[in-house]
Parts: C-alpha cells; sequence; structure tokens
C-alpha cells in the first residue's frame, strides 16, 4: 500500500468520525441546554496545558477537542436560541462550510479557485436579487456587517473625497476637505467603529435623533443636512438591533439625494425582510442607496462568518479595495472576477460556497417562508408575553425582534428585569439576553433561526414566565 492511499484512507476514517461528532451535536441540540454548563475555568482545565512537543493521533485530537469543548458550547444553532441576532444554520450550507475548508481555495484571485470566484458571482447576484438592490452592484464578501460597513464606507469616503476633488486613498486624510456624517442617534455601534478604522474617528458624526422606535427622525436629518455644505454621508438603518425598527428609506434617500449625500444603509438583518412579500413594504426605497451592509449569517442561516458589502458604484468600490502586485496573475479588466479587488481581505476563506449552498437549497420561497416564520414566531412571543399582568412589550414587534420589561411589585423594575433574565438563562429551556432601550432594562428576544419551531417558542414562553414568577438568583458562570 501506498503513503499516499494509507494517508487517503487515514483522512477519510478521519472525517467520517467528525461527521459522526457533528451529528451528534446537532442531533442532541433539542435537548440540549440553551447555555454553556462550565465555567472559563473549568474550559481552561480541559482545554490548556503545556505547549504539545509531539504530534498527537489526529482523530485522538479531534475527538477530545469535542468533547472537551461540548459544555462550553452554546446551542445556537439550535430551536431556543434567542440571544443577540445569532442566526442558526441552513443543513447545505453547513455542509458546504465543511467543503469550503476540505477544498481550502484562496478566494482572492480567480486563479487561485476559478470554482470559487464564479460560485461568488453567482451567490452575490443572486443575492443582490433577493435583496431587491440594483442590477450591477459591486459586491464584496466579508467576515460580517462590521467589515461590510468598512467596505462600503471606504467606497462612500473614496466617492465623497473624489467629488471634492481630493483623491483619499493616495492623499490620505491629513489635509483633506471636512466630510460629515450624518447618522441615526440608535445607530448600531458597529457604524462607529468601522468610521474610526476608516480614519474619519466617530467625532465626525452628527447623530440624528430617533424616535420612540429608534426610527431617524427625517425632518431632524433635512434640517441637520441643510445646516452645512460639503461632502456628506448618510448612515440609515433597515432594523434596529433592539427593535428592529427601519427607518423611513424613502424618505431618507430623498433627503440625500437633494443634498448630494452618500447614502449607506446598515441592513445587517433587516434588508433580509425585502426578501419576504409580506414584510418587504419595511425596505421601501431601499433601493435607492448608494451602498449597503448585509449578513448571511443572521438571517440567510449561513455559518460564520459571512457578512456581503453592496455598493451601487462598482468603480467607487473597486477604487477603494483594488489593489495590485507584479507577481500575482489579475483577472483582466472586464473579465473574470477577483475577489480581492471587492473587498477589504487579500488572501481569503472561500465563503460564497455556503452561502450559495444555502440560497440554492432554500431557494426565493424558502428565504421568504424563514424570513415569515421567525417573524410570527416573534409576534407570537409578544403576544403571550404582553398579555401576562406586569409584563410590557416595548417596542412596535415589526420584524424578529421583542423586548420585554418585567415590572416588580416593589418598583425596582430594572433589577426585576435582570434577575428574570438571568433566572431564564440558567434555567437553560432558551438563552436570551438584555439591553436598555431608552433608560430601561429590557429582555431581548431575537427570532432568527430556520430550526425555531411553535413548539419551541411555546416552551421558551412557558420557561419565561415560570422563571419570572420566581426568578432565582444564578450561580454566575463566567
Ligand atoms: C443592525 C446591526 N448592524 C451591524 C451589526 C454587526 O454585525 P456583525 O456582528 O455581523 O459584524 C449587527 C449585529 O447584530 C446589527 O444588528
Amino acid at each position: 500500500m501506498t503513503v499516499c492511499r494509507l494517508l487517503a484512507m487515514t483522512i477519510r476514517a478521519l472525517l467520517n468520525a467528525t461527521a459522526g461528532l457533528a451529528a451528534d451535536y446537532l442531533e442532541a441540540l433539542p435537548e440540549r441546554p440553551a447555555g454553556w454548563l462550565v465555567d472559563a475555568e473549568e474550559l481552561r482545565s480541559r482545554l490548556g496545558g503545556p505547549l504539545p512537543e509531539t504530534p498527537a493521533d489526529p482523530h485522538e485530537v479531534i475527538a477530545d477537542l469535542a468533547a472537551d469543548v461540548e459544555p462550553g458550547l452554546v446551542a445556537s444553532p439550535g430551536g431556543r436560541y434567542f440571544g443577540f441576532v445569532i442566526g442558526g444554520t441552513t443543513p447545505a450550507a453547513v455542509a458546504a462550510d465543511w467543503l469550503t475548508s476540505v477544498w481550502d481555495q484562496n478566494a482572492g484571485l480567480y486563479v487561485c479557485g476559478p470554482s470559487s470566484a464564479v460560485a461568488e458571482e453567482v451567490a452575490g447576484g443572486w443575492l443582490a436579487e433577493l435583496l431587491g438592490l440594483p442590477t450591477g452592484v459591486g459586491f464584496g464578501l466579508v467576515t460580517g456587517c462590521q467589515m461590510a460597513h468598512v467596505t462600503a464606507l471606504a467606497a462612500a469616503r473614496h466617492s465623497v473625497f473624489a467629488g471634492a476633488g481630493w483623491d483619499v486613498g493616495e492623499r490620505g486624510l491629513i489635509g483633506a476637505p471636512s466630510v460629515r456624517v450624518l447618522a441615526g442617534a440608535e445607530r448600531h455601534i458597529t457604524v462607529d467603529r468601522a468610521l474610526r478604522l476608516l480614519g474619519f474617528g466617530t467625532g465626525c458624526v452628527t447623530p440624528i435623533p430617533a424616535d420612540a422606535q429608534g426610527r431617524m427622525e427625517p425632518s431632524a436629518l433635512r434640517e441637520a443636512i441643510g445646516a452645512a455644505d460639503g461632502p456628506a454621508i448618510v448612515c440609515a438603518q433597515a432594523g434596529n438591533v433592539n427593535t428592529g425598527a427601519f427607518d423611513d428609506l424613502d424618505a431618507i434617500a430623498d433627503i440625500a439625494e437633494q443634498a448630494g449625500a452618500w447614502l449607506h444603509i446598515d441592513g445587517a438583518f433587516g434588508l433580509w425582510a425585502a426578501a419576504s412579500p409580506a414584510h418587504r413594504h419595511l425596505v421601501a426605497g431601499s433601493e435607492r442607496a448608494d451602498s449597503w451592509a448585509v449578513d448571511a449569517h443572521k438571517w440567510l442561516n449561513v455559518p460564520y462568518d459571512s457578512g456581503i458589502a453592496f455598493c451601487a458604484h462598482p468603480e467607487a468600490q473597486q477604487a477603494a479595495m483594488g489593489v495590485r502586485a507584479s507577481y500575482l496573475i489579475h483577472a483582466d479588466p472586464g473579465g473574470q472576477r477577483d475577489a480581492l479587488e471587492w473587498n477589504p481581505e487579500f488572501s481569503r476563506r472561500a465563503r460564497g460556497f455556503p452561502v450559495y449552498a444555502a440560497i440554492r437549497s432554500l431557494g426565493r420561497s424558502g428565504i421568504a417562508d424563514l424570513i415569515e416564520r421567525c417573524c410570527a414566531h416573534a409576534r407570537r412571543f409578544a403576544e403571550s408575553l404582553g398579555e401576562v399582568p406586569d409584563v410590557e412589550v416595548l417596542n412596535e414587534v415589526v420584524l424578529n425582534q421583542v423586548l420585554v420589561r418585567f415590572l416588580d411589585p416593589e418598583g425596582d423594575h430594572d433589577a426585576h428585569t435582570d434577575a428574570v433574565i438571568d433566572a431564564v438563562q440558567s434555567d437553560g429551556t432558551c438563552w436570551l439576553s438584555g439591553t436598555t432601550w431608552q433608560g430601561m432594562r429590557a429582555m431581548r428576544i431575537s427570532v432568527s433561526s430556520q430550526a425555531t419551531t411553535e413548539a419551541d417558542v411555546e416552551q421558551s414562553i412557558a420557561a419565561i414566565l415560570r422563571t419570572a414568577a420566581a426568578p432565582q438568583p444564578r450561580e454566575r458562570l463566567t
């Protein structure tokens, strides 16, 4: 038997064994507590130890890894995980993600993996269509919405400075004309971080007041944008991280257009409303923006990490991102697609494959169904919890986000709400976390997974109400 054949047999056995471990994990999810079960100290003692000096059998490494990390995993691909805005995983996307690692293509350049480049090209076109974006938009597949903001706002930066006669790529920001960024007061923090990374600094933001749902006030934007001249970028939001609310994108697009400003939309999860006939009205006007940031690892239920930056001005995106070197083999202009022309990475995982597989397996109708089911579950949470005395739903549930406050007979509603959140987390039936919304502590429920069923929702509601009736202080696992 040749060494190659032996190696092939070993890897087949290893991957088969790993498939078993993966399936064991997924099959156990419905019965497993939704949160983690051990603290960091326990995990360190399981995983730590001196740097290994010698090789180990891969079977043993993988079996030990799976066993050691299991109690520190959270059941986020399961049906009763409602924390942050964490999507589940569609089976085809998980399987394609495995193959992405096995194929190990460097997706930066077409020549490093033509199939990866073409799958990504196809997936990007499908995504733009699903999200109702103009044909021909530029796109880059990045790690998540954070880097999608960086990519899209880099294109914005290039474009608005170019309009002011300044080549920011070459000359940088020192001595550059000033640019204003106008963004809703309830914008996501990743917008600020992108501005920091891009050298604008968060101080350049003019915060525009938002209403009780977190929607930017268009009249306030109109006034603020008219208060000065010069290049401007407006950052609007489709889907507030707490309430799920949508800015009035059509009105904001009018204002940005009149002022000649670049309009960027943070649509991390909310832009997916465009893929659902029942919710599409929420994003009316979004197609008029100049750039968009969205996640596939949220509502498309692609495994981490997977975000997309879209830009209505491909030339600005390429000018901001493109890179050339003599040792590389670049695609001819107008020919094949080199991903490094569209995103800030150089070498990169071929994350187009799982996106492609998710869209192919769900199809347009499956994606609409996923969005609509999650929203229906969110409404069910709001209706059931909201009708209980001393439980208040704080937001208009227009999408998949629900904010719930638990009133304390003694009057300390914040502390009581936090105690309920803590108790629900330690109960383990479901997992969710808290936030401060307009000065009030609230439980956040985000329904973002294809795995969530009506039974999961009913079980979770029962667990929330059971623990709310007598919240026990929990033994904190950090
Ligand atoms: C509205 C919004 N924007 C941006 C982000 C950041 O997304 P990511 O964690 O994928 O970078 C989130 C995350 O929840 C979000 O809800």
